[in-house]
């Protein structure tokens, strides 16, 4: 039997082609007769990165009017002789795929200063702009009537680092790094918390003079070195130490408002040049800063700083980054990318403790969310305590879809994780045999009981994203330098900032060859993320009795539970608990079973190739957690049964085709494919709790395990079956969990 499947067909060009007719047919704007375009030469390209940003109104994350920062100067393109080749070239730019459009005649309203390009002609594969054709930098005869936008594909360049978004804020000013240099000899632990505050210049590190020097000043460098809050510090106590010492004044003075996410924002007043020495009657700054709780060492501390509950980021690769997802009543949703921006995303990162934020995300660049989408236009102004607190719109459906959820990075504390720590042998700089190192002693770790959970934590402590694969036999990798075993016995919870803080043996003790058996990784910068359709499991369920003759090819592939074996084949029947399963892939990497296609399995009563042994779990659970029905441990075929709008179809199972899901796509398996059930013959009338679990063992890469389980409360009374509460195992709020859990005892005690 062949998996029964929908084909639809995508119109989604037709879409974008009413949204911008004029562009996307690639007429072209009015052009003033007479001035034809001479796109003579090709401006001299710029040593820095030029810098290209969207501004202007109705702006999205994706279009706007297109402005260039050149000579220390933001300035727009004239619309003449535009093109969707342009377009194409600044969307890559601003770190998007493709342009889907442009506009003409300053459709997000009129720019100001400069306009740095006109008749811009690009063939559409330049790297940047400014090697295009053109009449050259500032030769224009246009007015800001005929500003240029663009509108780009809301899909980002894999690993594109968005470097524009401070800089649209700081523009020129000459503040990069900030630094503390701690004072008093103790201060060694990581992070560093207290010290002279140091700015980086292009000759090195200066001071800043701290007369008028504010609390608000202090709490910005904080937020910049990953720190949520600042404290007093006793000046006297470095004063005679300070005044010893040789201090060079970059900058005379301060003025920040707190809620400034950069020093760069803050009203500065710089020395001039070889006047660093002046700070009369002042000495440098010096400032204190309050970590967040995961970066305290000091357990009394620790208790004593909370963060939020009801905020958390999700689908991060590292460490303070994520997708915003807030709780409301019991469970959690998203936040909408309009109006988002570093204040607000600032807030967020500092009520989990960390910093204020490095980069504000839009268009789900961390990945889509899947539940509820509850804020809109949130525009905090930096000193609240909560998102909750900042000004924003509920959402109406049309709003918002999860395409444009929200995300961000934070500052987090410079500790050091990654210097204890190594990866050699590999390919590439994302794989090898784990070396770490315990006392002063460098040297490997046995790899019994290697599990992805252990890779993930070396891929995040080294930076380097998500772990794709736990190694447990690096023999093969190049094993010149192998040095001794330092650690075994590593078990992980998987959250763990390093190897160090998980569980290990005291002393190493690992039964198999060190060299053969030391364990490795491969990370990865992106990687998939399954999902269930919870609802789509709820609306569909239904009890079947299937005649027994008609169960020959499910018995062979092991669908039912074992007292079928003690059936009187062919006569009778067995009870199914039946329901659709929609799995959606909403990480940033197709999902592609972890064996090569020559090791799938035929199977021929099904007619089709399994290339995971096993993909999903299917239990019926009773109060107190045993299991009352066990679904095959389902092996299935993977494919794109349907996908989002604009995304295409990549994976098809039949005719050996290649397996997997892609981003943006879902793979169905309806009610009525064989063996997609729960064998409930042998369950007496009850209240449950069903459970289906996707990549149950973690076989394949995912940027977060924690939604891979579904549950539902089941009725059950004999003859039909009813679900409530269907929700992702990471859906409810911690509370609500636990009520949902205790729902089978409770009705039983009440029925019995
Ligand atoms: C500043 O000092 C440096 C060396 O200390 C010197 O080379 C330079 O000419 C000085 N500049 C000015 C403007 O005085
Ligand atoms: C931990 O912090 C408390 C409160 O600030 C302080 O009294 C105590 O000495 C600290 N302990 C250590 C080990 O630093
Ligand atoms: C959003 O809706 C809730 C009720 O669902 C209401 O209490 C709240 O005031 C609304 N917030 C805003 C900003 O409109
Ligand atoms: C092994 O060590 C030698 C000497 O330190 C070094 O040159 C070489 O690159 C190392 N090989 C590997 C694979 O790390
Ligand atoms: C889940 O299934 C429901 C019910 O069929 C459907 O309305 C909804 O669009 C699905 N959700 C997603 C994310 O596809
Ligand atoms: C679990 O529940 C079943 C019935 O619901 C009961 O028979 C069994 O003893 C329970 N097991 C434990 C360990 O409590």
């Amino acid at each position: 039997m062949e998996k029964s499947r929908h084909k639809q067909q995508l119109a989604v060009i037709l879409l974008l082609g009413l949204w911008f007719p004029c562009c996307l047919t690639q007429t072209t704007p009015p052009t003033r007769a007479n001035l034809a375009p001479t796109p003579s030469g090709t401006p001299k390209a710029q040593t820095a990165q030029l810098k290209v940003r969207l501004a202007g109104y109705p702006r999205k994350h994706n279009e706007g009017r297109i402005e260039l920062f050149y000579k220390g100067e933001w300035g727009t393109i004239c619309d003449d002789d535009f093109s969707i080749s342009n377009a194409n070239v600044l969307c890559r730019q601003l770190g998007f795929v493709s342009a889907t459009g442009w506009t003409h005649s300053s459709k997000y309203g009129n720019g100001q200063g400069k306009i740095w390009l006109d008749n811009v002609i690009c063939n559409g594969g330049e790297k940047s702009i400014e090697f295009c054709k053109s009449r050259g930098w500032g030769n224009s005869d246009c007015t800001h009537d005929e500003d240029a936008g663009v509108v780009c594909k809301d899909e980002r360049i894999p690993g594109f680092v968005d470097s524009n978004i401070i800089d649209a804020q700081v523009d020129e000013k000459k503040v990069e790094e900030v630094r503390l240099r701690p004072v008093v000899a103790t201060a060694k632990k990581l992070p560093i918390t207290e010290g002279v505050v140091e700015v980086k210049h292009k000759d090195g590190w200066a001071q800043i003079c701290d007369l008028g020097w504010t609390i608000k000043n202090t709490r910005v460098v904080c937020g910049m070195l990953g720190f949520p809050h600042e404290k007093k510090v006793n000046k006297n106590f470095y004063k005679l130490y300070l005044e010893r010492q040789k201090n060079s004044y970059l900058i005379q003075s301060v003025a920040c408002t707190g809620t400034e996410v950069h020093l760069a924002a803050c009203q500065l007043e710089f020395n001039k040049p070889n006047a660093t020495s002046s700070c009369a009657g002042g000495m440098p700054a010096v400032v204190s800063c309050m970590p967040g709780p995961l970066f305290v060492q000091n357990r009394s501390l620790k208790k004593k700083v909370k963060t939020s509950s009801n905020v958390r980021l999700k689908g991060g690769a590292r460490l303070g980054e994520g997708r915003v997802e807030v709780l409301k009543g019991s469970e959690w949703g998203t936040v909408c990318d309009d109006r988002w921006n570093l204040q607000s995303a600032s807030v967020v990162c500092r009520e989990l403790g960390f910093g204020s934020a490095k980069e504000a995300l839009t268009g789900a660049r961390m990945g889509q969310g899947i539940g509820p989408i509850y804020m809109n236009e949130v525009k905090c102004f930096g000193n609240e305590k909560s998102i909750w607190n900042c000004p924003f719109k509920n959402i109406t459906s049309e709003d918002c879809q999860h395409m444009e959820d929200a995300a961000v990075r934070c500052n987090i504390p410079y500790m050091g994780l990654e210097n204890s720590i190594r990866i050699v042998g590999g390919r590439s700089s994302y794989e090898g045999r784990v070396e770490v190192q315990v006392g002063s002693k460098w040297g490997t770790v046995c790899s019994t009981g290697w599990t992805t959970k252990e890779a993930m934590v070396v891929c995040r402590q080294l930076g380097l994203g998500y772990s794709m694969h736990a190694i447990t036999e690096t023999w093969y990798w190049d094993s010149s330098n192998v040095t001794g075993m330092v650690m075994s016995g590593v078990k992980c919870i998987g959250n763990e900032m390093a190897l160090s803080q998980c569980q290990h043996h005291k002393t190493v003790s690992c039964q198999k060859a060190a060299a053969k058996f030391a364990a490795g990784v491969i990370c990865s910068e992106t990687a998939s993320d399954l999902v269930l359709n919870a609802s789509l499991v709820q609306q569909t369920v239904y009890v079947e009795d299937r005649p027994l003759h008609m169960l020959y090819c499910a018995a062979e592939e092991d669908c039912l539970s074992k007292s079928a074996a003690k059936a009187n084949w062919p006569y009778g029947h067995r009870r199914l608990l039946r329901f659709s399963s929609q799995i959606h892939n909403i990480g940033r990497a197709d999902f592609k079973p972890k064996a090569g296609r020559h090791s799938w399995v035929w199977h021929a009563c099904h007619g089709h190739y399994h290339s995971m042994d096993i993909f999903t779990h299917y239990d019926l659970l009773n109060a107190n957690g045993s299991k009352v029905a066990e679904g095959h441990k389902a092996s299935f075929c993977l494919e794109d049964t349907d996908c989002h709008e604009g995304v295409s179809k990549r994976y098809e199972c039949a005719n050996f085709g290649d397996q997997g899901i892609t981003v943006g796509c879902w793979d169905l398996y309806r009610h009525d494919i064989d063996c997609q059930w729960l064998d409930i013959t042998d369950v007496k009338p009850g209240n449950y709790i069903m459970q289906v679990v996707i990549n149950p063992n973690y076989e394949v890469a995912e940027s977060d395990f924690t939604n891979n389980a579904m549950k539902c409360n089941c009725k059950y009374d004999g003859h039909r079956i009813w679900l409530h509460n269907c929700h992702l195992g990471d859906a409810f709020s911690e509370e609500a969990e636990r009520r949902f859990e205790k729902y089978p005892g409770q009705i039983n005690n009440r029925i019995s």
